[in-house]
């Protein structure tokens, strides 16, 4: 359903995205994680045709999308991560706007407006201007109006920023929802909570390129059996390094600076005295430990060697 190959975009001098490739398919949520400034929104902003490729095509329900816009588009519906809503109009006549946009009209559009209100649970305060809302009210609005059209390829991104749990929740069962109906989900997030909840399959972009690919289970094989121990403190690397290959355990050490030790260690609970001991004898000063399972923040710190949320 989008089809992006060897997509670059530059900015002037800066090449944001350097050669991206993927598929996001048919009644499935295709995640793009990354952290800020990794590239997902200009690839967004390619896929729907409001930035022209560098390099690369972009294909969306087989229309390309420079070469052949009108019908490209028309498949597509939009949550971009800037608002996208009028503040002066009411919830309702904004969602009136977008779907009239893409020609919904009469008693059609009426009973699209009521449904995704429903959906969005913004039927209460529908009359209202959107300037009132809360920031999370107006997120579920900007979501509702990329549905309102009920597009068959929708591009959502970063929608749940700035939202609480319960909306987030709310917005989360609207992607399962679409997605179940058949409908080809991408979705960009620096969480990667949300991208193991939500995604059928990932692409992990970072400096514009992407890093690792796959279903969760693929990229579950990449992380390997190891968890991470992650440390926090006043650390002399050498030293800390010294003490750390100095022990009989199987580690890889992931991140070392002045404040921070990152271990991938199988077994890490069992392991971890030994590891702060090591630690501690290099006169460290350790703040603070945590103890995770192979996820996909250690794919990424395996990879790239910084945290997601840096
Ligand atoms: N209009 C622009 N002009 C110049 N540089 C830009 C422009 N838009 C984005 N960039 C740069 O391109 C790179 C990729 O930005 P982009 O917005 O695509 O990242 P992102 O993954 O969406 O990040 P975030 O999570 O912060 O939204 C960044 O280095 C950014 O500063
Ligand atoms: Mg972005």
């Amino acid at each position: 359903m989008i089809e992006v190959k060897d997509l670059q975009k530059s900015y002037g001098e800066l090449l944001a995205v350097k050669g991206v490739s993927f598929t996001a398919r048919k009644g499935s949520v295709f995640g793009l994680l990354g952290p800020n400034g990794a590239g997902k929104s200009t690839v967004i902003s390619c896929i729907c045709g409001l930035l022209k490729p560098t390099a690369g095509t972009v294909t969306v329900n087989g229309f390309d999308i420079v070469g052949e816009a009108k019908k490209a588009k028309r498949s597509l519906g939009v949550v971009p991560q800037e608002l996208a809503i009028y503040e002066d109009f009411s919830a309702r006549d904004n969602l009136a706007y977008w779907g009239a946009a893409y020609g919904l009209k009469g008693r059609e559009l009426k009973s699209r407006v009521a449904y995704v209100l429903e959906r969005i649970g913004l039927q209460d305060r529908a009359g209202e201007l959107p300037k009132n809302y809360s920031g999370g009210l107006k997120r579920r609005l900007n979501f509702g109006c990329g549905l309102v059209h009920e597009p068959e390829i929708l591009l959502l991104d970063e929608p749940t920023v700035g939202v609480d749990p319960q909306s987030r929740e709310r917005l989360f069962n609207l992607v399962k929802e679409e997605r179940d109906k058949g409908t080809c989900v991408l979705y960009t997030t620096h969480y990667m909570e949300e991208a193991e909840n939500l995604c059928d399959e990932l692409a992990i972009i970072d400096h514009g390129k992407i890093i690792a690919a796959g279903t969760l289970k693929d990229l579950r094989a990449q992380v390997g059996e190891s968890d991470i121990i992650q440390l926090s403190g006043t650390f002399d690397p050498i030293a800390v390094e010294a003490a750390i290959l100095g022990l009989a355990i199987d580690s890889e050490i992931l991140v070392l600076s002045a404040g921070t030790l990152v271990l991938a260690i199988e077994e890490a609970a069992a392991q971890l005295p030994a590891v702060l001991q090591a630690v501690s004898s290099t006169e460290a000063e350790i703040r603070e430990t945590r103890l995770s399972e192979p996820n996909l923040e250690s794919l990424f710190l395996k990879l790239t060697g910084s945290e997601l949320r840096a």
